[in-house]
Order: structure tokens, then sequence, then C-alpha cells
């Protein structure tokens, strides 16, 4: 039998990158996926139901989770992952954009997990994405740096709050992964090598990771066999942390 055979999960960011390997990982294991993406929804397709969500709005998660309620009746897993950017150094930071990071990488998890908590029950489990950013601090990216770093509070206060209830809360902080994100920071103009480069030299596998990489630790901290692992924060950062 595969590992999340007739489990429910939702996936949000799920329409590329690290999400995307995320809901094909977990749909390949047997679960039923629902991707929420605020980009277009494009149907069922394989065991994954993409759904346009934004997860800065109460009435698209709230239609989300009425669907599965109907559906399904419960959901077992959560992996909050949708996030964006925030760059800018601080004098020319706005508080519109401070904020609006803050919406999605924060608000947006805590909206998720409060929508999603009627139909969590004992031995479902939640994986919050945070990032290096939470550790490390990166010039010109505070909003970002702040808004990861969050996460890793809300992980840890939402673990201690549903334990009683069986239900797990971690988090995951990646290093650099090949991801369209990581496509658009590195550009294609001249000196995108030499960023790429950097990029790799800061890890202490020297290399970029891949989003199934972060995918099959998330994958790990939902199973079974993470029982007994709860408001922990994870590096999958190829060591990036350990060498700063
Ligand atoms: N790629 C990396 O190197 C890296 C490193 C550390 C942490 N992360 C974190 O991993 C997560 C995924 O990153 P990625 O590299 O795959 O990014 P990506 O930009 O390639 O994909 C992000 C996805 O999130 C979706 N999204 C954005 N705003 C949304 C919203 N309001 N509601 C719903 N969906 C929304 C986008 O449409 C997109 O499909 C993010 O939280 C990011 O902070 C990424």
């Amino acid at each position: 039998m595969r590992r999340f055979q007739n489990r429910v999960a939702v996936v949000t960011g799920a329409s590329q990158g690290i999400g995307q390997a995320v809901a094909r990982h977990l749909s390949m294991d047997g679960a039923t996926v629902y991707a929420a993406d605020v980009s277009a929804d494009s149907g069922d397709a394989g065991g994954v139901r993409s759904r346009q969500v934004d997860v800065t709005s109460e009435v698209q998660i709230e239609t989300l989770f009425a669907e599965i309620h109907a559906v399904h009746g419960r959901l077992d897993m959560l992996v909050n992952n949708a996030g964006i950017p925030g760059e800018g150094n601080l004098g020319e930071l706005t508080v519109d954009a401070w904020n609006r990071v803050f919406a999605v990488n924060v608000t947006g998890q805590m909206l998720m997990c409060r929508a999603a908590l009627p139909l969590l029950g004992s031995g479902s489990s939640i994986v919050n994405v945070s990032s290096v950013a939470a550790h490390v601090g990166f010039a010109d990216r505070a909003p970002y740096c702040a808004s990861k770093a969050a996460v890793l509070g809300f992980t840890r206060a939402l673990a201690a709050e549903l334990a009683p209830s069986n239900v797990r809360v971690n988090c995951v902080c990646p290093g650099t992964v090949q991801t369209p994100w990581i496509e658009r920071l590195v550009g294609e103009e001249d000196g995108a090598d030499a960023k790429l480069a950097g990029m790799r030299a800061r890890q202490a596998l020297n290399r970029i990771g891949e989003p199934s990489e972060i995918a099959a630790t998330i994958a790990f901290l939902l199973s079974d066999e993470a029982s007994f692992i709860t408001g922990s924060i994870i590096m999958a950062d190829g060591g990036m942390l350990a060498v700063r």
C-alpha cells in the first residue's frame, strides 16, 4: 500500500516550483491532493485537483475547504508553501510592500490553518514552508527575512496548541532551490552565471537544491514515520546554515 493511500492533502503555491513537486510527490504516494494556487485553476489531472485560491482571500479559502468538507469530510495533510519575495532597502520600503509580504507569507498560513482546523483529526499533520532567510540576514530583503522568521514562531505556537489533539505542526526551511523563483532572481542578463555560482558556493554541498528534495523532506514530516516530531524547524539547505 502506498504511504498516503486514502489521505487528503492541500498544498498551497502548487502551480510550480517546490509546491508543484510536493503535490506530485504526495499524489504519487497515493494522496488525493488539492493544489491551491493564485494562478489559474487547471482542473483535475492525475490525482491532483487544481483550485484557484489566493491564500490572502478568506472567501476563496472558505470555498476550498467547503468543497473538501463536502467531498471527503476531513483533511489529513496541509502544506503552507505559497510565498513571495520581499525586497528593497529600508529607506525605500513602503508599508504597502511590507504588508503584502506578510499577508501572503504569514497571514496566508494562519488563514489556511484556521480554515483547515475543523477538518484536521488525530494523526493529521501541517508543514509550513519558511526559508534559510529566517535564520540568515540578507541585505535588502528585510520583509522576506522577517516574514519567514515569523513562520518559525507561528509553527511552534501552533504545534503547542494542537498537540493535545495529536495534530503535528512542523516547518521546513529550504536553502536555494531550482525553481522559477530563482530563475527570476538570477535573470538572463550578464552576470547570471556568476550569481548562480555564488548561490551554489554558499551551500556546503556546493549545488542548488532540487524541488523534489524539499518535497521528500516535507513528505517525511507529513508521514507516520515522523509521528514523534512536532514543533520542529527542519533545514533542507544543503548545509548552508552550517557553514555560514
Ligand atoms: N526556491 C528557493 O530557493 C526557496 C528557498 C527558500 C524558501 N523558499 C520558499 O518556498 C516556497 C515556494 O518557493 P518557490 O521557489 O517554489 O516559488 P515560486 O515563485 O516558483 O512558486 C510559488 C508559487 O506560489 C504561488 N503564490 C504566490 N502568491 C500566492 C498567493 N497569494 N496565494 C496562492 N498561491 C500563491 C505562485 O503563483 C507560485 O505558483 C516559498 O514560500 C518560498 O519562500 C524557496
